[in-house]
């Protein structure tokens, strides 16, 4: 990434265009205009305004941004970057008009994925799933959640958190990883017509199996009619709170059957997708503080007509967080800024949410606002230098990869 090698020392940056994103500064970007930050090993000591003592005081590398834009690291707070094989021909076949429920009733879909996925090993699973991160990287992105759902099987769950364990500790691109099973993703071929009896595997093995070996942070279902009910959803919720894990929902995506009030219910982390959300699941989300995840990748790959009902969920004042939702069916794309602009273009987002969604509120949706998601003294110094001064421009222009260094805990890169 960057010829030179990474650069760990302490760090001023200074005559920057700080988008904190932090409430406590001013407007939507939270701007400090000409401000600098200090870091001090991974975490941000100071941010300073320009005519502060420290900032000549500084005694490590300083670096001069130029009035440039520096806005946290971006947060993906929804992949399944872990998978093998491809689906290009089920977009081929979705485009001829096939719709996505009837191929994955006919066994394509996410069972195609897990067929590939069983074929390979732990290892294989993590360099396929490299060049995604690469990219999701190269563009800003320092922490991401990933999650299982193409195993169903214990070993092959377990396999792929692991898989996605190894993507948090590699040196090449450091990057924060947030894992979570997502065992409920799809009835796997040995138990259909079984599906209660594969809940009570995922409650009484797979659960407690990754809450063990410390492999996951948060339990995930897909709640839908064309998945696990709400009932089924229950027992699993019910079985990662007893084992400390956060819970998170694939909810009302292609229908409304409440899980975002089951969610909610749960004290959940998150729920995601949220098209067909009404206005008692808008509620819901509110009292419980629950993030709403919008993914329009997946609403544009699908060709959707529904759009979540982000007017109500603002109103209600449900913390608006983005991601790619990156997966090899309905969202197969690993940028989080194309995330940002959709989410923008399609479902009427400001350039400002879009951001704080992939910052701020992702933070909050992962469990991790403590650390992440704003530059604030006490965060991790996940810091982006952009070749930009308005933060609307890493929204709006694509194909231009506007980043210049990407600071993931106090590493700096060149990108
Ligand atoms: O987030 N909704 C369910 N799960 C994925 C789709 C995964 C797949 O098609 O492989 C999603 O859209
Ligand atoms: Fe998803």
């Amino acid at each position: 990434m960057d010829p030179a090698g990474p650069r760990t020392a302490d760090a001023l940056w200074a005559n920057a265009r700080l988008a904190t994103f932090d409430p406590a500064a001013p407007g939507p970007y939270g701007m400090r205009d000409g401000w600098a930050v200090a870091v001090r090993g991974d975490t941000v000591a100071a941010v300073l305004p320009p005519d502060d003592p420290a900032v000549r005081a500084f005694g490590g590398r300083v670096t001069d941004c130029g009035g440039r834009l520096v806005t946290p690291g971006l947060i993906d707070c929804h992949t399944h970057l872990v998978y093998g094989g491809s689906r290009a021909d089920e977009w081929e076949q979705r485009l001829a008009g096939v719709p996505y429920a009837d191929i994955a009733r006919a066994g394509g879909g996410i069972l195609s994925t897990v067929r590939a996925t069983r074929d390979l090993s732990e290892d294989d699973l993590a360099k396929a799933a490299f060049p995604r991160l690469r990219a999701l990287a190269a563009e800003g992105v320092t922490c991401v959640e990933i999650k299982s759902g193409y195993g169903l099987t214990t070993a092959d769950e377990l396999k792929l958190l692991r898989a996605a364990r190894r993507l948090g500790t590699q040196d090449y691109i450091p990057v924060a990883v947030s894992p979570t099973l997502l065992a409920a993703h799809a009835v796997p071929p040995e138990f259909a017509g079984r599906a209660d009896d594969y809940v009570s595997l995922i409650v009484d093995e797979m659960i407690p199996a990754a809450a063990r070996d410390g492999l996951a942070e948060a339990v995930d279902v897909f709640c839908e009619h064309i998945a696990f009910t709400p009932a089924q959803c229950d027992r699993i919720f019910a079985a990662a709170r007893r084992h400390h894990l956060a819970v998170k929902g694939h909810v009302e995506q292609l229908s409304n059957s409440r899980g975002a009030e089951l969610v909610a219910r749960h004290g959940g982390w998150s729920a995601d997708h949220l098209e067909y959300l009404d206005a008692s699941g808008v509620a819901a989300l509110a009292a419980a503080g629950t993030v709403a995840v919008l993914l329009p990748g997946a609403f544009y790959f699908l060709r959707e007509k529904q759009k979540p009902p982000v007017e109500a969920l603002r109103a209600a004042g449900v913390p608006l967080a983005v991601a790619t939702d990156a997966n090899p069916g309905t969202s197969p794309f690993a940028s989080l800024r194309l995330a940002m602009n959709l989410a923008c273009v399609l479902y009427g987002l400001t350039p400002a949410e879009a951001l704080a969604g992939a910052t701020r509120e992702a933070a909050k949706a992962l469990g991790r606002a403590d650390r992440l998601g704003t530059i604030a003294p006490g965060k991790r110094a996940d810091l982006l230098l952009w070749d930009a001064t308005h933060p609307a421009e890493i929204v709006c222009q694509l194909g231009v990869n506007p980043l210049r260094v990407r600071m993931a805990g106090g590493v700096a890169h060149d990108a």
